[in-house]
């Protein structure tokens, strides 16, 4: 492990830091005991304590959902100070080059570890090459990279995001026998996030993988919200214009559904237990589980953002030389009236 204060000196007194200092200090979020500020990079007090800290760079994709806000919490909650990390945070307010050159940046202070949430699978290469060749471990989290070459990162953290488009045709099958509706011709419409995104990608073929086998199943549109309240009004708004006959709403978020609710709300449409368009739902927030058990959401698919003491017990194993695994996949429900109230006190997002 490296010492925080041979780091800042190459950060105040190296060419490559005064350039960081330059190009990179406005767009960083530092986070310390568990507060977030907007500082000038590197620019906190260090004592001697400090100086055995693991140093820690985490590139988060963005602040778009209530689900990553969870997720960045989780993260903040277990690489905290008084576990032993110095944590440079950075958020990339979902555009992937913000990301590497954020990496790029982590690269130059020589962190000890990388961690990373990628906006979308592909175009890591490069990036990932710099930080094997600098000898800098890179967690992945949340969503994945696609690369041919698995030694570019060291591990990943993250959740089955074609397990859980799985789940939601399973629900919709079970739920169409329940009703009698087995054979009736059903429309569905569906709210994708970001296009290229794990979670994308994986709901929807998860989703199609089941819908395939149902001919009365009719896909009238996919389009994106990009994971944000807003798009997914914005779009929802313009398939309730182009679509009168809708059955069933897939919405790959709880962000976008909540935008959906909205703009069903302004055209009179009606949704949910009692209503005309079934709605399914995925990351299973707090707020959205008051409208899974409110009958406003039929089903939630819950998306897990607590992923940060994996990073912790991760670290902790290789600092110590133990193995560890390739891939970690953390565990997940599916959340509807009939059980949804054994989940909502205890649910801190
Ligand atoms: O990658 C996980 C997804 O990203 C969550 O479903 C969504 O809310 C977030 O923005």
């Amino acid at each position: 492990m490296k010492r925080i204060m041979e780091k800042v000196k190459e950060i105040i007194f190296g060419h490559v830091g005064i350039c960081i200092l330059l190009l990179c200090a406005g767009p960083f979020l530092f986070i310390s005991h568990g507060i977030f500020r907007e500082i000038e990079i590197e620019q906190a007090p260090f004592d001697s304590d400090e100086e055995d800290l693991i140093v820690v760079g985490v590139s988060q994709l963005g602040s778009e959902s209530g689900w990553r806000t969870a997720h960045t919490l989780s993260i903040q909650d277990a690489l905290t100070k008084d576990a032993g990390y110095f944590l440079i945070f950075n958020n990339a307010r979902q555009r992937q080059e913000n990301q590497i050159k954020a990496i790029r940046s982590f690269i130059s202070q020589r962190v000890d570890y990388i961690v990373f949430a990628p906006v979308i699978e592909s175009g890591w290469e490069t990036v990932l090459q710099e930080a094997k060749d600098a000898g800098i471990p890179v967690i992945i989290i949340d969503r994945m990279v696609d690369v041919d070459d698995d030694s570019l990162y060291t591990t990943w953290i993250g959740t089955d995001a074609r397990n859980e488009g799985q789940k939601a045709g399973r629900w919709l099958e079970r739920y169409l026998r329940t009703e009698g509706r087995q054979s009736d011709e059903i429309n569905i419409v569906v709210l994708q996030g970001t296009i290229g995104s794990t979670a994308e990608i994986g709901r929807t073929r998860g989703f199609e993988e089941i819908a395939k086998n149902h001919e009365n199943w009719h896909i009238l549109e996919s389009a994106t919200g990009d994971f944000t309240a807003i798009k997914g009004k914005e779009v929802m708004r313009g398939m309730l214009r182009r679509y009168p006959d809708i059955d069933v709403l897939v919405s790959q978020n709880d962000d976008m559904t909540m935008g959906a609710i909205e703009a069903m709300q302004e055209a009179g449409v009606s949704f949910g237990e009692h209503g005309k368009v079934k709605v399914i739902s995925f990351d299973a927030i707090h707020d959205a589980l008051e409208m899974v058990d409110a009958g406003m959401i039929n089903v939630d698919i819950e998306c897990n953002p607590v992923q940060g003491a994996y990073i912790d017990m991760i670290i902790r194993k290789l600092e110590k030389g133990e193995p560890i695994e390739k891939s970690y996949v953390v565990e997940e429900n599916v959340f509807t009236k009939d059980n949804v109230s054994e989940f909502l006190d205890g649910r801190t997002y």
